[in-house]
């Protein structure tokens, strides 16, 4: 085994935090492509890009790695929700998981398929053609009611969602606020975050009381939360309700984003796509439920090749709890590994015309990538737990509203990747052109 792994040297004090900072793709990227597949990006921080270490770090490895060390733990007790399965641990996470798990079913993404059709008719109806759009605020309204939805139960009122976007706010400002003043300071910030707890807390009374009444399959993710053995606390519930809001919407959002950003590029691409939800959409008794879906086989390719060229979640990271090896390098324990979906996801390796947006690739046959190679979601046991729900729902969306609309850039050039918790397209505007019936079927 040779020494520390290869990389760049960076400034004397501040090493490659500059260069990270200022352009986190970019500087990944050319570490990759420059120093091959085991990278020291800074002290104690190396990147992998080979798809079986990646696999071996994120499948194979666990109690190797830890997603969360104890520092994290600490600073999330402050500013996010502790006792969420995604914040935990070993034992702990494994409890979590399991407890949660079961209530992930077929019929949990029929009904995500099935609202998120009903969403995005709705907003479909709302939006307004031939004049510029930022599509953002609309569809991160959109993703938030369907995943609200989906964990707390349909029997949620408008007034329910509304708390709980509060909530989702109060949140997202605090954890990308670089100050944290501690608990008992009345800042306007902590008064507005225990008061949007407080009624998430009642919404949570209310749905639970009311879908048990009238339907106990109503709510399937609430009930076996409410079901654990022992009973989750009432903190402890908030928490693994939040996060998975949480988790389940800004990627949600950002997804559908680019899936229009890249239809308004390839508008022969879009046409394929609107004729498919077309069909789907006159079969409409096989269409409902699961059966939508499975009507949408070249939509769901499109959003594969959008989360490939463009990942909501790009980087993925571990911290190592033992010395490990990689690629002929010792590991030494406390280091963060870290893998990028941009990075790998566009590696010519493993994706043939990386940069290309080339949908066909995923309609099956040869030349799929290793597993380590397309991981949008993770990959093992820490894997998105709502992946079948995120994807069926980003197809849906984007199937009805390219079946309504054809998609145009206001400027082509204006829209970037923003790399932020989730990547965003910053600058995205749109032209929306209604389609007619007979364009989408031609
Ligand atoms: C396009 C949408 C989504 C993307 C790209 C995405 C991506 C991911 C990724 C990459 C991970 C693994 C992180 C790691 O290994 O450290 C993850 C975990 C997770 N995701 Fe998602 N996600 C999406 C939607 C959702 C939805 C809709 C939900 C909830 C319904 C959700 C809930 C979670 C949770 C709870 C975890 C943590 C699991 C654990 O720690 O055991 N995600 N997600």
């Amino acid at each position: 085994m040779s020494g520390d792994p290869p990389g760049p040297q960076g400034d004397r004090l501040t090493g490659n935090l500059h260069s990270f900072t200022s352009d986190p793709l970019g500087f990944l990227t050319d570490c990759a492509r420059e120093y091959g597949d085991v990278v020291n990006i800074s002290s104690h921080n190396v990147l992998l890009g080979d798809p079986g270490d990646i696999e071996r770090m994120l499948v194979d490895r666990e109690g190797v790695f830890a997603k969360t060390t104890a520092e994290t733990r600490q600073r999330t007790r402050k500013r996010g929700f502790p006792r969420a399965m995604m914040n935990s641990e070993g034992a702990d996470w494994r409890h979590k998981r399991t407890r949660v798990s079961p209530a992930f079913t077929r019929a949990l993404v029929a009904g995500a398929a099935d609202l998120a059709h009903q969403e995005a008719s709705e907003l479909a109806d709302r939006w307004p053609t031939g004049e510029p759009l930022d599509p953002a605020p609309a569809v991160a309204r959109l993703a938030l009611r369907t995943v609200t939805k989906l964990m707390f139960g349909s029997a949620m009122s408008d007034e329910d969602v509304a708390a709980v976007s509060r909530l989702v706010r109060e949140i997202m400002d605090v954890s990308l606020s670089p100050i944290t003043l501690p608990d008992w300071v009345p800042a306007p910030r902590a008064v507005r975050m225990r008061r949007a707890l407080r009624d998430v807390d009642r919404v949570i009374a209310g749905v639970a009381g009311r879908s048990h009444a009238a339907d106990p399959s109503a709510a399937p993710v609430l009930r076996a939360l409410l079901d654990g053995d022992p009973a989750p606390s009432q903190e402890e519930l908030r928490d693994e309700l939040a996060t998975l809001v949480l988790s389940g919407f800004e990627t949600t959002k950002n997804a559908v984003l680019w899936c229009c950003e890249q239809l308004a590029r390839h508008p022969a691409v879009a046409d394929r796509v609107a004729a498919e939800a077309t069909a789907a959409e006159t079969t409409a008794a096989e269409g409902a439920g699961a059966g939508r879906l499975a009507a949408l086989p070249f939509t769901d390719a499109v959003v594969r090749e959008t989360m490939r060229l463009y990942p909501p979640a790009w980087l993925t990271s571990r911290e190592t709890i033992e010395e490990v090896e990689f690629g002929g390098y010792r590991i030494a324990p406390g280091t963060t590994v870290t893998v990028s979906q941009w990075v790998t996801h566009r590696d010519p390796r493993w994706h043939a015309d990386p940069a290309g947006f080339r949908p066909e690739r995923w309609l099956g046959g040869a030349g799929q990538p290793p597993r380590g190679a397309y991981f949008p979601f993770g990959l093992g046991p820490r894997a998105c737990i709502g992946a079948a729900v995120a994807g069926t729902e980003v197809t849906v969306v984007v199937a009805e509203l390219c079946r309504r609309f054809r998609f145009e850039l206001d400027d082509p050039a204006a829209v970037r990747p923003r790399p932020a918790l989730s990547l965003q397209p910053s600058g995205l505007g749109l032209r929306l052109r209604a389609r007619q019936v007979a364009d989408a079927a031609g």
